[in-house]
């Protein structure tokens, strides 16, 4: 009856799961990555606080695995840039983990490989042995899973999809991350062309506009229309490349994705031969925003 801990570390949430050997979720716990952030302490010291009273309320626990949001040094025994928890990036995470937890064993992957890795492990569905997995939340992120492990490049940060320019001036996260949506959405309500519900004031979030697109809103059904078509361009980039024809899509795309799907597809449909096209099998996560969190802990977990 062994159990893990996977750490989801996201630039909205922080999550702690417990996990069974066979990837079950036993209990989670999610946090405001925001919250930690404003901490008097700051968000490394809250995060080993918390960190600290899960150990210590779970001594059966010994090893545990983390995804983070953004590149990793070498070995992956620290961060790099994480664009959206500065606080945490250039940190010798490991050194410090391994100082405050002795007889504990810790393992860091990017997190958007982490959930690739659970889907790979705990999917309810059949995977096949190579796929691309891209995920979109606060940032956007991306993996590939190549002869079912991580094709992780020659430093291991391979697929920061996000940070490529998409022909705007912008990255694709800076178009279709969370604050990039936010962004649009003020340009849209601002033009005035568009009837709807949301207001252009400091509350405007992603959360709301995926609502109002859900309930019919023209102008969040307009960015959600954007976001497919930059989506779309982005799983281009990535078919061009790797031709690699399934692409599993993470992350908050699921609840708006017959939204964004029409104008996705018609991205593809413009920009792909039929040899792409016949093959490929574009699908929402199968475990949804647990992937996360079972993908860390599968990183401890032995096979
Ligand atoms: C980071 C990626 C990460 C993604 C999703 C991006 O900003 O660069 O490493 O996978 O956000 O969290
Ligand atoms: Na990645």
């Amino acid at each position: 009856n062994e159990t893990y801990l996977g750490i989801d570390i996201g630039g909205t949430n922080t999550k702690f799961g417990i996990v069974s050997r066979h990837g079950e979720l036993l209990a989670k716990e999610k946090y405001p990555t925001a919250g930690l952030r404003e901490d008097n302490d700051g968000y490394i010291e809250a995060f080993l606080r918390i960190l600290a009273a899960f150990l210590a309320a779970h001594p059966e626990i010994t090893n545990v695995g983390i995804g983070v949001p953004g590149t990793l040094g070498p070995r992956r025994r620290s961060t790099m840039q994480l664009p959206n928890i500065p606080e945490l990036s250039y940190y010798g995470l490991m050194d410090r983990l391994e100082g405050e937890f002795p007889g504990h064993v810790f393992r860091l992957e990017n997190d958007a490989n982490a959930a690739a890795l659970g889907e790979l492990l705990f999917a309810t569905e059949p995977l096949p042995d190579n796929y691309v997995f891209l995920t979109l939340g606060t940032g956007v992120g991306g993996a590939v899973i190549y002869d079912k492990e991580i094709f992780g490049g020659e430093g291991g940060n391979a697929m920061e999809v996000g940070h490529i320019p998409v022909g705007n001036g912008l990255s694709l996260e800076q178009t279709i991350g969370k604050a990039g949506m936010v962004a649009m959405c003020r340009k849209y309500l601002k033009k005035g062309k568009w009837k709807s519900k949301l207001k252009n004031n400091d509350k405007l979030n992603s959360r709301k506009i995926q609502k109002a697109c859900l309930a019919g809103d023209e102008v969040a059904v307009k960015v959600f229309t954007e976001v497919g078509r930059y989506l779309g361009q982005g799983i281009v980039s990535n078919l061009r490349i790797l031709d690699i024809p399934t692409v599993i899509l993470g992350g908050g795309v699921s609840k708006t994705y017959e939204v964004l799907y029409p104008s996705m597809m018609a991205e593809l449909e413009e920009w792909l031969t039929p040899y792409y096209l016949n093959r490929l099998d574009i699908r929402t996560a199968s475990l949804g925003n647990e992937a996360g969190i079972l993908g860390a802990a599968s990183l401890v977990i032995p096979q």
